[in-house]
């Protein structure tokens, strides 16, 4: 029966708590197309300070965030380079090419991370009309294909070096930057100081049921706020959902660290070695995902298949310690069988 699976499927598969509930019955709500919003106003507010940056954007989705951040350092006929399994090149559907008209080159890195030679050796300055130009590079941290990956603070220093060195931009998909956070200890603040722009998200981790940010300069918020209008991206009344946002951010950033160690517990059950899972995700190589999904699924575990050999496992708020225990007797035994 549904109610007795232990979903493990995603991060974003949260109910909102009865407290964050309640946040949003008693949120103070105006048109935020207006600007007149001013729950929307206060949480953008807040994000821009925690990030050190001048100014955010409340968007529906992540993608739409990512879109807009990177639209704001990369034009027409520019390039961006990312990781080959980076969100921005695989799961945002082309969005970047089909609104933002901008080319991507990849590099691969261990567990989605960053490769600072690639980078060197494809960066291509202006050459006129014979190479696309460089304009930006982007990261992902915690890294959602790379199995929750956490991206060392010294590597996005490194690369901010680079970047500022030869006049390109970076962007960092914060999806997860809280995670990454919780599991370093690295303040925001510093994540936020090392980018030009970035996006975060409120309903992964966080158990918001809508929400992500856009966060940086006043002039990158200003166009996205423009451009999130002309995607069908204007909302009214929202301060119900960014109320949701900001009582995510009092109660449920710190937490974060329960989802990791019972991640940590699935590892372990999975014969993964604890110490290469950073966050909240585990990535198991199987010989055949969609098998592994299916048997876990007949005894009660929803996991997912990320490739043909390779199952996902994602710790969140509506996963207690008692449930990771339990999904990681399940795997274990499904893993054995079909070992
Ligand atoms: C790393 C990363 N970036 C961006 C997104 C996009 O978020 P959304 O699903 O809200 O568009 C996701 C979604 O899972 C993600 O994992």
């Amino acid at each position: 029966m549904t109610e007795q699976l232990i979903d493990l499927r995603s991060d974003t598969l949260t109910k909102p708590t009865a407290g964050m509930r309640a946040a949003m019955a008693a949120a103070e709500v105006g048109d935020d197309v207006y600007s007149e919003d001013p729950t929307v106003r206060q949480l953008e507010e807040r994000v821009a300070a925690i990030f050190g940056h001048e100014a955010a954007l409340f968007t529906p989705t992540g993608s739409m965030a990512n879109v807009l951040a990177v639209r704001s350092v990369v034009g027409v006929g520019e390039e961006i380079l990312c990781e080959s399994s980076a969100h921005i090149a695989r799961a945002e559907l082309g969005a970047h090419a089909a609104y933002t008209g901008l080319t991507m080159r990849t590099w691969t890195g261990d567990r989605g991370g960053l490769d600072l030679d690639a980078v060197r050796s494809m960066f291509a300055p202006d050459m006129g009309p014979f190479f696309v130009p460089t304009r930006a590079i982007s990261i992902e941290n915690t890294h959602n294909f790379g199995g929750g990956s956490v991206l060392p603070v010294e590597e996005m220093q490194a690369l901010r070096a680079f970047a500022s060195g030869v006049g390109a931009a970076v962007h960092l998909d914060g999806a997860r930057i809280w995670n990454a956070h919780v599991a370093t200890g690295v303040p925001l603040e510093v994540y936020g100081g090392l980018v030009d722009v970035l996006a975060v998200c409120l309903s992964k981790g966080l158990g918001a049921p809508v929400g992500s940010l856009l966060v940086g300069s006043a002039a990158a918020v200003a166009e996205g706020r423009v451009w999130r209008k002309r995607m069908g991206g204007g909302m009214r009344q929202v301060g119900i959902l960014a109320a949701a946002g900001l009582h995510a951010l009092d109660h449920h950033v710190e937490r974060l660290a329960e989802d990791h160690a019972n991640a940590a517990v699935l590892a372990e059950a999975c014969g993964i070695d604890p110490a290469g899972v950073d966050t909240n995700i585990v990535a198991v190589d199987v010989p055949e995902a969609a098998s592994v999904v299916a048997a876990a699924r007949e005894a009660g575990v929803l996991v997912s298949a990320v490739g043909p050999r390779t199952v996902r496992a994602v710790t969140h708020l509506d996963v207690s310690a008692a449930q990771a225990q339990q999904a990681a007797s399940v795997l274990a035994k499904v893993l054995d069988d079909l070992r």
